[in-house]
């Protein structure tokens, strides 16, 4: 049965993530097929109240699939975070007739979601879009693959350089407060340790003297570390210049940054993208959706509680992350 719905809200919020282009394009061309009238909102919520606002329809979405970015620009909002904020935000979309909103994000764009709902009479549906993939209520978000392919890119050229030069290497990859990046670009570019928050506090000293081992059973050759933003406070450089004066070996660092949140798309991030925005307005058409997000659980688009996606339940592969520690104190010790 549909769900009388004309006109919907879409905007991307929060840290950009390849991908939310892609996530866009599905959201126009499903609903244009329906005859459903889509307005963007430019850059996050903030289109909302500054009324920035760019009707979206088949034309502006061509060949925006391959592209890195977001069209409707991102931003986070302070306005929301005011007292009346949401209920300004409501009264908006309220006045402008729109049906249902779509906010293409991460949990803290989400918490925006559920504070405007107070106050707002349509419906309300994430896509979780982030590269840190911290969304609980979906196995991957959109962007998460592609900033492991970027990092990973970084960490075999780092790997080349670190090993003509016989050096240390301290990586710092995003993430915010989790570690799913840091462990993926670990693994996969074949790191000698990885720092997150999963496995707790640096231990410096661990650290001097795992690498000294390392020198005296190898010899010298290059050493990668793969460390998460936030993980040493006092910043990767300042652990390398540390790192070199405790070891006698050159330890450089080199911080990932922004460039993780940039260029195309990969394969399965398109996919992933054009999945959860043509779920998201199917569902709401159905009525279903009003508060949830539309995730990816075990390869099906599912439906989760937009109040539970910052839960953090969800944590990076078990089995992967005792496996690297299990393979890095036995590889060591040999
Ligand atoms: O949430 C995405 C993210 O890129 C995090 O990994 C990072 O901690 C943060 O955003 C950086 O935010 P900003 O772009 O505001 O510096």
């Amino acid at each position: 049965m549909s769900h009388a719905i004309r006109k919907i809200g879409l905007l991307t919020s929060g840290g950009d993530a390849p991908g939310m282009n892609a996530a866009i394009r599905a959201v126009v061309l499903t609903a244009a097929a329906q005859g459903i009238e889509v307005l963007g909102f430019k850059h996050g919520f903030n289109g909302i109240f500054n009324s920035e606002i760019q009707p979206l329809s088949r034309p502006e979405v061509l060949h925006i699939i391959q592209h890195g970015g977001t069209v409707l620009k991102s931003a986070r909002c302070k306005q929301l975070q005011e007292v009346g904020g949401p209920e300004k935000a409501a009264t908006i979309l309220n006045h402008l007739g729109i049906d249902a909103l779509i906010v293409i994000g991460g949990d803290g764009s989400f918490r925006g979601c559920q504070a405007i709902a107070k106050f707002y009479q349509g419906q309300i549906v994430g896509i979780p879009g982030t590269i840190d993939n911290d969304v609980d209520g979906t196995d991957f978000t959109i962007g998460f693959a592609t900033a492991v392919d970027t990092a990973l890119d970084a960490l075999d050229k780092i790997r080349d350089t670190a090993d003509a030069f016989e050096r240390i290497f301290l990586v710092e990859v995003m993430g915010r407060h989790t570690g799913y990046l840091a462990l993926a670009a670990g693994i996969a570019s074949g790191a000698e340790q990885i720092i997150c928050p999963e496995y707790g506090p640096v231990d410096v000293i661990d650290l001097q003297n795992d690498i000294r081992q390392m020198q005296q059973q190898y010899g010298n050759g290059s050493y990668i570390v793969v460390i998460a933003e936030t993980m040493y406070p006092a910043g990767a450089t300042a652990l390398a210049a540390e790192l070199t004066a405790a070891t006698g070996t050159e330890c450089r660092a080199c911080v990932l940054g922004h460039m993780q949140r940039g260029g195309s798309p990969v394969g399965s991030d398109r996919i992933l993208a054009t999945k959860l925005g043509a779920f998201a307005v199917e569902q709401l058409l159905l009525g279903n959706a009003h508060l949830m997000m539309a995730g990816e659980l075990s390869g099906l688009a599912r439906l989760f509680p937009l109040s539970l996606t910052g839960d953090k339940k969800k944590q990076p592969d078990g089995y992967l992350l005792d496996w690297q520690q299990r393979l890095l104190q036995d590889s060591h010790q040999i």
